[in-house]
């Protein structure tokens, strides 16, 4: 049985909300980003979130925003790019759904994350200024809690959204 909900997983750049917002028209489904839902939910930027709470703050947001958007069915999730941090959070998106691990090469990544300032200042942890070293080190410090929590890895590096949701499609 397929499930009825696609979380996607990967760091910042990878596609999720490129990727997510196809796959879900494609299937009929609603998309909802994590991001979004903590924004929202706090009623301030991630990176006024870091700034008044710290890191574990946003983190405890993002853990309960994963939580509720992990009980509602026929779905497609965007998941914060640290989102697999937490071990609660891995075991939650593995039994809630098709997860799906989009990957990117650093550079291209970065390429995308810098073609977007607005988003890059409002989600800290990971801005232009950090520079693709800092971005290869994040990657591949995330890179075995990634391929941890996986059902399906689709590369974006090259795929057009279009592209890339089919591929997971077919997989699912
Ligand atoms: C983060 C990635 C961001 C956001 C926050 C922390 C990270 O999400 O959750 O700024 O630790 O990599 P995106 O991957 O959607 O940019």
């Amino acid at each position: 049985m397929s499930a009825t909900l696609i979380l996607l997983v990967g760091p910042r750049g990878s596609g999720k909300s490129t990727v997510g917002p196809e796959l879900a028209r494609r299937l009929g489904w609603a998309f909802a980003d994590a991001d979004e839902l903590v924004e929202s939910t706090a009623g301030m930027s991630i990176a006024a979130i870091f700034a008044a709470e710290g890191e574990a703050g946003f983190r405890d947001r993002e853990a309960a925003a994963l939580e509720s958007l992990c009980a509602l069915p026929n779905r497609v999730v965007a998941t914060g790019g640290g989102a697999v941090l937490r071990e609660s959070n891995r075991a939650l998106l593995k039994r809630s759904g098709f997860v799906v691990w989009l990957t990117v090469t650093p550079e291209v990544a970065f390429e995308r994350m810098t073609a977007d300032p607005t988003t890059a200042a409002r989600r800290p942890n990971l801005t232009a200024a950090g520079g693709l070293g800092e971005l290869r080190e994040l990657i591949a410090s995330r890179e075995p809690l990634y391929r941890a929590v996986a059902d399906f890895t689709c590369d974006t590096g090259g795929a057009s959204p279009d592209a890339a949701a089919a591929a997971i499609l077919t997989a699912w």
